[in-house]
């Protein structure tokens, strides 16, 4: 696992916009894997400048998303459909058929990936308990994309990052891929940001095994990771 820290977000988000600028151009067809959340944010901007700037055409690109909430409306803002067409897919040439999402039926999310040839590079964020997708402690290192119980604390996160403190709007269900599916992909960037992370990080730089209590562990298998954060997600040592 490669560990590199940069001074601000932007110039993390501005490095991994680059990285993905490049292989989109450099490749007739590319698979993402795409995360949600307040981390990937100023990376989805960088992608939206590069685009009107550089023309970086994402024509032959398809998407595939880490996760969803269980039973919400795909239009409604808590959706992360909605999040990602916001923030992302509507503004570039990306075609919304090539876009993807898990789905209910979990297995067949994997079974699509597979089929359109899997991922070559899949971006994730970390929660503060080390989720990876919803993967939340306790995951199995073999699971697929599965319908998850969120834990009260993701709950509280996610309510006073995008619910305006309110934890019963919060749905507490997921469809996620696992971490079995994660782990398919062919490259992966985790990337982190701000001192609510510092411990997630600093985590992760010590695991050596898979351990269920911190299900991001499970990375230390993979063979083309790289965990990219700013100074505040470095601090804790
Ligand atoms: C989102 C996802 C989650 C987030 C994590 C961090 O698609 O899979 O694992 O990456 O909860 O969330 P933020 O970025 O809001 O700190």
């Amino acid at each position: 696992m490669k560990f590199i820290e940069f001074k601000t977000e932007l110039e993390a988000a501005k490095h991994v916009s680059e990285i993905i600028a490049k292989k989109i151009k450099s490749n007739h067809k590319i698979n993402l894997g795409l995360a949600t959340g307040s981390t990937p944010i100023t990376l989805y901007k960088c992608l939206v400048e590069d685009h009107k700037h550089n023309h970086t055409s994402w024509a032959n690109v398809s998407t595939f998303n880490l996760d969803e909430y269980y039973g919400v409306d795909y239009k409604s803002d808590a959706s992360y459909h909605k999040f990602m067409l916001d923030q992302l897919f509507k503004h570039v040439d990306l075609k919304l058929e090539n876009t993807h999402f898990p789905e209910p039926k979990g297995a067949d999310f994997d079974k699509l990936i597979k089929s359109l040839g899997g991922i070559d590079l899949q971006i994730l964020g970390i929660g503060v308990n080390g989720h990876v997708g919803f993967n939340e402690p306790g995951s199995d290192a073999h699971s697929l994309t599965r319908i998850v119980d969120l834990t009260p604390l993701t709950i509280k996160v996610n309510a006073d990052k995008f619910f305006a403190g309110k934890m019963n709007e919060v749905p507490k269900q997921a469809i996620s891929m696992g971490l079995a599916s994660i782990m398919e992909s062919k490259e992966i960037i985790l990337l982190a940001f701000g001192k609510d992370k510092a411990d997630a990080i600093a985590k992760l730089k010590k695991a050596t095994t898979f351990k269920a209590d911190f299900p991001a562990s499970i990375l230390v298998n993979h063979k083309n990771i790289t965990v990219i954060y700013d100074k505040a997600a470095g601090s804790d040592l």
